[in-house]
């Protein structure tokens, strides 16, 4: 068990002229599930990487338990390292693949023979001990895997993407299991996706990351609910959230959010940290998510705006209910019992406690 520190850390590859790593800093708490994603080539795996020791640090230190660890070799590390392709050794049996780490350091044998079945009671996976990969189901692989991983007892488990070959069945029951390995563990989990679903149902914290740079560091609730910026607030939630452009004037009552067409009154503790930033009859970006737009008739209070329905997309339990007024496009989350004709009006309000507001040129929150 122990605690992962990254202090100022980037990576330049060989015959790059780029960072792909860019000054990252993070402290991965002891028993953490920590999640990192982003987009594709932000870094994710490249930072994993790095903290196994299979790439080097170009600079900034990396700190396992309170070890610096930038010139311990892997094996020495006390990690075990999960992969998107499993990588289990195809004329071995299941309980020679996970065995054959312990081989190797000359482990004794009812050792290895009782860490081995422990671990394969763990992931349910006893009565296919004999079987070569080959004859596995691709759930059946991952958790071969996976217990490869957990029969080294690591400090520290580093997963990247393990589940994006399985189907989508699959991936929900095996983040399920892994959720379930991480708390009978008691280990830090290091785990990347690009799949923001899996980092808010499976991490304690997450780390958002673009272009070799963490955005955001905090628990799935703070990301969606305070996003620090635009990036994150369209990386994270399904649909994602609307932005409207406009700008902030004050009135008598207080700071009122301004387009065009019409003027939304600010919950009153955002007009402090508005006229602060110097945003008072300036340009603005204001960010709603699906589900805080909904119809005036359900609401007691607030401005309404009316807005055409575009169009509507039916999804399980939720309809999206694509609406339209002036230049403005945003979708609203209504439920599937709800039912909208294409191109009829609606009364809608936007709830000024969840309106989040960005610098237009920065993207950055303003709080
Ligand atoms: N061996 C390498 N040599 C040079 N550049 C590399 C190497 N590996 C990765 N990169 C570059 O570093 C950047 C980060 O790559 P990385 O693999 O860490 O991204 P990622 O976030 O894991 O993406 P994905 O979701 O696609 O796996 C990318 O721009 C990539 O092209
Ligand atoms: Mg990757």
């Amino acid at each position: 068990m122990a605690e992962v520190i990254l202090k100022e850390v980037s990576k330049r590859y060989k015959k790059s002229d780029q960072l792909s790593v860019k000054k990252i800093s993070l402290e991965i708490k002891d028993k953490e599930f920590m999640v990192f994603v982003g987009p594709s080539g932000c870094g994710k795996s490249t930072t994993l990487r790095m903290i196994a020791g299979l790439e080097q640090v170009t600079e900034g230190g990396i700190y396992i338990g309170d070890k610096l660890v930038n010139d311990v070799p892997p094996k020495n590390r006390d990690i075990a390292m999960v992969f998107q392709n499993y990588a289990l050794y195809p004329n071995m049996d299941v309980y020679e693949n996970m065995a054959f780490g312990m081989w190797i350091r000359k482990v004794e044998k009812y050792v290895i023979e009782s860490t081995v079945k422990s671990a394969a009671r763990t992931l349910e996976i006893e009565h296919l001990l004999e079987r070569k990969p080959s004859a596995l189901s691709g759930g059946q692989r991952q958790r071969v895997a996976l217990g490869r991983a957990i029969v080294r007892k690591p400090q520290v488990f580093l997963m990247d993407e393990p589940l994006s070959n399985l189907d989508a069945k699959l991936r929900v029951q095996m983040r399920e299991e892994i959720i379930g390995l991480h708390r009978r563990l008691e280990t830090t989990f290091i785990y990347v996706t690009h799949d923001q679903i899996e980092a808010m149902t499976m991490g304690t914290r997450i780390c958002v990351m673009k272009d070799g740079i963490i955005q955001q560091v905090d628990t799935p609730e703070n990301i969606y609910n305070s996003p620090a910026n635009q990036f994150v607030a369209s990386f994270i939630g399904s649909p994602p959230m609307n932005f409207l452009p406009g700008k902030i004037i004050e009135k008598k009552s207080g700071c009122f959010f301004d387009t065009k067409r019409f003027a939304l009154p600010i919950s009153q503790d955002l007009n402090e940290p508005l006229a602060a930033g110097n945003f008072i009859d300036r340009a603005i970006v204001m960010g709603i998510r699906p589900e805080h737009i909904v119809q005036k008739r359900d609401m007691e209070t607030g401005s309404a705006v009316k807005a055409k329905v575009r169009f509507t997309e039916l999804v399980g339990a939720d309809r999206f209910v694509h609406l339209e007024t002036g230049d403005y496009r945003f979708t609203m989350r209504a439920t599937s019992h709800e039912r909208f004709g294409d191109d009829s009006e609606l009364e809608i309000v936007f709830k000024p406690e969840h309106m989040n507001f960005f610098h237009p040129e920065t993207g950055v929150a303003v709080r």
